[in-house]
């Protein structure tokens, strides 16, 4: 399958493999009237999932603080392969899983326990992303205007979807969110910023998601004695950092090279970004 024949695509919807105009759901699913529901993106290095546990670990946690009562984490690797075989996809893919509520109906805001939870997915071949990988991206950056339970993955993203809309609007990659006077994270990255040889990234909270990559980051600074600091990167101190990068399950380490209207340093990705690239795509050959 190219990404150019989604037409053709098969998605697995609770335990069933079907085209995907095939799908029935109803329009009382509380993920359609409230978005009630959290999903999961994942993707494979040769072949395999990576880091399947962690994101496993991570789906487990959204479902448990908004009482979803859906249990089935040993299928989802069965899943994600039986799509990428019916789909014929021989290249690495990525994975998108979605688990709603369920119905109720009629429309009320309290759920009941009982529920049957709706289950979708699919998967899709990776897109090349070299380019950007290469010679880096532009960011925006926009007021974070999301909830603070950002560290729940749910479905309900406007706030994500509006800044993201703006940052290609503006001929950008991404859009990186601040609330008050600190950075959070992007529309859809985790986001890094360096200054004497040390790399900054916002501590877990409620504030951001906890990005499966910007773990993977982490311990490969650790194991390899690059400093890395869990605190904020404040607005107003932006300028005094020299390096930046955005990490994401299909981002996965991507240069910063200018920031609205200012062009980083010279405009090329930093060497310490380029020596966690090549850190992380050691560690991702190595699955
Ligand atoms: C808000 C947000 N932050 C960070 C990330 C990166 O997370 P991961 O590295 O697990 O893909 C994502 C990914 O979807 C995200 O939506």
């Amino acid at each position: 399958m190219t990404s150019k024949n989604y037409i053709k695509m098969i998605v697995y919807f609770n335990d069933k493999y079907i085209p995907h105009d095939e799908v029935k759901i109803s329009p009382f699913d509380r993920a359609f009237l409230f978005s009630d529901g959290v999903y999961e993106a994942l993707r494979t290095y040769n072949g395999k999932l990576f880091r399947l546990d962690d994101h496993l670990e991570r789906l487990k946690y959204s479902l448990q603080q908004l009482e979803i009562p859906f249990h089935d984490f040993h299928q989802i690797e069965d899943i994600s392969k039986t799509l990428a075989d019916i789909n014929k996809i021989k290249t690495d893919y990525s994975v998108y899983l979605q688990i709603s509520r369920g119905v109720s109906f009629p429309r009320t805001h309290n759920y009941e326990s009982n529920l049957t939870p709706n289950v979708f997915a699919f998967v899709k071949p990776i897109k090349d992303n070299s380019k950007e990988i290469k010679a880096g991206v532009k960011i925006i950056l926009e007021k974070d205007l999301r909830w603070l339970r950002c560290d729940i993955k749910s479905t309900s993203l406007l706030p994500s979807i509006m800044a993201n809309q703006n940052a290609i609007r503006n001929n950008a990659y991404e859009a990186i969110l601040f609330r008050d006077d600190f950075f959070t994270e992007g529309s859809h990255t985790s986001f890094f910023a360096i200054k004497d040889n040390k790399i900054f990234t916002a501590p877990l909270s409620n504030y951001i998601l906890n990005g499966i990559t910007r773990k993977v980051v982490i311990e490969l600074c650790k194991e390899n004695k690059i400093d890395i600091c869990e605190e904020y990167i404040y607005v107003n101190e932006l300028k005094s950092f020299v390096e930046f990068f955005i990490t994401g399950t299909t981002t996965e380490v991507t240069p910063v090279i200018q920031i609205d209207d200012w062009i980083v340093d010279d405009g090329k990705p930093g060497k310490i970004t380029r020596k966690i690239q090549q850190l992380f795509f050691n560690a991702v050959k190595q699955v």
